[in-house]
């Protein structure tokens, strides 16, 4: 199961292909019934139906309306069968949000109302334990299943930080999952003989990469997210020559504020010794790494192979990859035109400046004293051996967590 709220944060409509890739994916891996919140929203309603009705993933949800039909927008709630226990699980999201492009045809109720009908309903029609699927945050989740009477289990979404052992609250067992697919929760309850809820318990694991990749799986993954960067790469294409036409073809009209990445082209006119040695660091080849496996437009891998994504001066698109690919001089000592000003005046190199891109998710082996040696200019004579990097394969196949 999934508390929902899965769809990408990103309105560009190239990344509507990612949210029914997840949906696939999440039928792939016998998804029983997920939540659903105003992202599922995102891309209009017609779009959300069309995409439930193929991939026939069972998405519930009990108090968004629609004020024509006057019908929940997706079922109120399944009831899964489990062996001999009917198990009833229903979706609640949040009435204080904006429901984006169906704002006039759609309406929310208030979630403990929903509750309160959805519940009783669910129980007649034999389950016998209650799931509730929620896009109600932390606290308002927890205020409804003391509210509510009869719920059994709640799956906290929409902001929800990790905690490895769930909570009892009041009769309800509490899984707090955390955020972006990278936890995997257990909730266990032990039924009576009338097959209610006697004792429950939750843990939640994180998918770190102590648990393998499905290789198929992770071969799906990397097709589609190949596919994606190069339709990203038009797309970024088209832009750019729009921009141009509009600006009468003087590039990209962008205007140059005071400080700004200059790329270590300028550099190297007076640090010849620091340049040549930087050439055969692995940071000078970071771009030609993410063109060999076709995630040079993929928007989240960009920015940590390359100079100032998205900055003043920095790269932009595709086309700034001669003279602003890689990591270099800049990313380690900050904006060129800061230097020209104070030549004297060094920015301090420390653990810090690594970090902001040796992550827990892009280098979990990451360990100062013993990367730090591979980049110094003047390079000691031995240098100490580095861990293998278990998440490679992971950002290979276009994926970060
Ligand atoms: C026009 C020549 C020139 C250019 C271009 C230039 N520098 Fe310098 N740089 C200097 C001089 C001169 C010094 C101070 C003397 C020295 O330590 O060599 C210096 C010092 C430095 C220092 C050491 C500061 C210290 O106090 O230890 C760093 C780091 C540095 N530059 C980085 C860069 C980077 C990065 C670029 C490109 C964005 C760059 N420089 C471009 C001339 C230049
Ligand atoms: C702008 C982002 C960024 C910053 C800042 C950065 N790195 Fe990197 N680093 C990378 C990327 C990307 C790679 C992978 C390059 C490749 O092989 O394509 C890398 C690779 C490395 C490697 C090679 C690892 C291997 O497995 O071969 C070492 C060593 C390293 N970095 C050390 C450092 C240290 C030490 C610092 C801080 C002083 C630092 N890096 C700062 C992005 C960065
Ligand atoms: C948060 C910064 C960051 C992001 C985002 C990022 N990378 Fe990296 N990448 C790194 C760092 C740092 C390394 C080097 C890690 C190490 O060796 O410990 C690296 C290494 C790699 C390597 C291994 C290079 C080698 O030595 O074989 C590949 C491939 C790669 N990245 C591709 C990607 C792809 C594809 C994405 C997008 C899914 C991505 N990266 C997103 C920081 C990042
Ligand atoms: C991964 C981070 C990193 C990158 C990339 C990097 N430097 Fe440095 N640089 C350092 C560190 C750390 C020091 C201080 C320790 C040392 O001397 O190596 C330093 C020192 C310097 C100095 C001071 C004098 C010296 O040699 O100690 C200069 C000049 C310099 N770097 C220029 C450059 C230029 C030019 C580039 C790009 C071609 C560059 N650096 C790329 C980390 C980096």
């Amino acid at each position: 199961m999934d508390a929902g709220g899965f769809f990408p944060e990103a309105a560009d409509s190239l990344y509507r292909e990612k949210a029914w890739f997840l949906m696939d994916g999440m039928v792939l891996l016998g998804t029983d019934a997920t939540g659903m919140s105003e992202k599922e929203l995102k891309y209009g309603r017609g779009w959300l139906l069309s995409q439930l009705k193929r991939t026939r993933l069972p998405m519930v949800c009990a108090n968004i309306w629609d004020k024509q039909t006057k019908k929940t927008l997706v079922p109120p709630y399944v009831i899964v069968k489990k062996g001999t226990v009917n198990v009833g699980v229903f979706g609640l999201t949040s009435d204080k949000v904006d429901l984006g492009p169906s704002r006039d045809s759609l309406t929310l109720e208030d979630p403990a109302l929903a509750a309160a009908r959805v519940v009783p309903e669910m129980r007649k029609k034999g389950a016998t334990v209650i799931v509730l699927l929620s896009q109600l945050g932390k606290v308002e989740s927890e205020d409804l299943v003391t509210g509510v009477d009869g719920i059994d289990v709640l799956i906290a979404g929409r902001n929800i930080p990790v905690l490895q052992k769930g909570r009892m609250i009041k009769n309800t067992v509490a899984c707090y999952g955390g955020e972006k697919g990278q936890n995997m929760g257990r909730t266990i309850v032990t039924l009576d003989a009338g097959r209610r809820m006697q004792t429950g318990e939750n843990d939640v694991y994180v998918l770190g990469p102590e648990v393998p990749e499905k290789p198929e799986i992770l071969q799906l993954v990397k097709s589609f997210n190949d596919a994606f960067n190069d339709k990203m790469r038009k797309l970024e294409k088209e832009r750019a020559a729009q921009a141009q036409l509009q600006t009468g073809g003087e590039g990209q009209g962008q205007k140059q504020s005071v400080d700004h990445f200059v790329g270590s082209e300028v550099c190297q006119r007076c640090h010849m010794p620091e340049f040549a040695q930087w050439q055969t660091t692995s940071h000078a080849k970071a771009w030609q790494t993410l063109v060999d496996v076709k995630k040079e437009s993929t928007p989240d891998c960009v920015p940590c192979h390359v100079v100032g994504y998205k900055q003043a001066g920095g790269f932009q698109t595709a086309d700034d990859a001669t003279r602003l690919g890689s990591v270099q001089c800049e990313n380690c000592h900050g904006m060129g035109t800061q230097h020209e000003a104070m030549p004297a005046q060094a920015q301090r190199i420390t653990e810090a400046t690594c970090r902001t891109c040796h992550t827990a998710s892009s280098s979990p082996v990451f360990d100062f004293a013993l990367f730090e040696p591979h980049i110094l200019h003047k390079r000691p004579a031995t240098l100490p051996t580095l861990p293998p990097n278990p998440a490679k394969e992971k950002m290979k196949a276009g994926s970060m967590h």
